[in-house]
């Protein structure tokens, strides 16, 4: 099973990548196929048209179509900005066609006091539109830069058990869909 971690700030100094680092180490050490998908690396123009096969991915985004054509399930991590998730995160995914019978994860993070839990309203929104199945179980991260260093290491033992919750019912999930 193949799952991409999208980190969906397009922020160079960016905050809630640590969640997404956290995640990638986390799930290897599940011994998963995972891979991040960074969208500080990818400067994607506004959507055009839909590239609805591979073949239809221009040469330069080429990687960024196989990661996604090929993937199972998603985890996506989103700060909030003014009450929204990640435009970037919406631009790679408005590229791509309808996700369908892939799980999907969301994380949501902010330095804030209430997770940015506005931003994962709508990604619900978004999966739904998007085909995609939701799993349940949303992690929500307020204070996000006193929860995990840069790189993605905890410092705050008292996150531990929401991360342990979202990790294992997002994968009871992906692997129940891929069976
Ligand atoms: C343009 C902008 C709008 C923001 N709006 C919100 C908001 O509505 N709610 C919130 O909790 N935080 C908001 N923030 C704070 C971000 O959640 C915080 O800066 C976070 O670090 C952004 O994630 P990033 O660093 O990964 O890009 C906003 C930040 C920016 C730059």
């Amino acid at each position: 099973m193949k799952i991409k971690i999208i980190s969906g700030s397009p922020r160079q100094r960016s905050l809630t990548v640590r969640v997404a680092k956290h995640l990638l180490k986390r799930l290897k050490e599940e011994k998963v196929d995972v891979e991040l998908i960074d969208l500080r690396e990818h400067q994607i123009p506004f959507v055009e048209t839909v590239w609805s096969t591979l073949d239809k991915v221009p040469s330069e985004f080429k990687e960024l179509g196989e990661k996604i054509f090929s993937a199972d399930a998603f985890i996506l991590v989103s700060p909030e900005y003014n009450g929204g998730y990640s435009p970037a995160l919406k631009n790679l995914l408005d590229h791509f066609p309808k996700q369908s019978r892939k799980v999907f994860g969301i994380a949501t993070a902010t330095d804030g006091a209430l997770g940015a839990m506005r931003s994962a309203q709508q990604l619900i929104q978004m999966v739904a539109a998007f085909f995609g199945i939701l799993s349940p179980q949303l992690l929500i991260t307020p204070h996000v830069d006193k929860k995990f260093d840069e790189e993605g290491n905890l410092t705050d033992d008292s996150f531990q058990k929401a991360i342990d919750t979202f990790v294992s019912e997002f994968l009871w999930l992906a692997k129940k869909i891929k069976d």
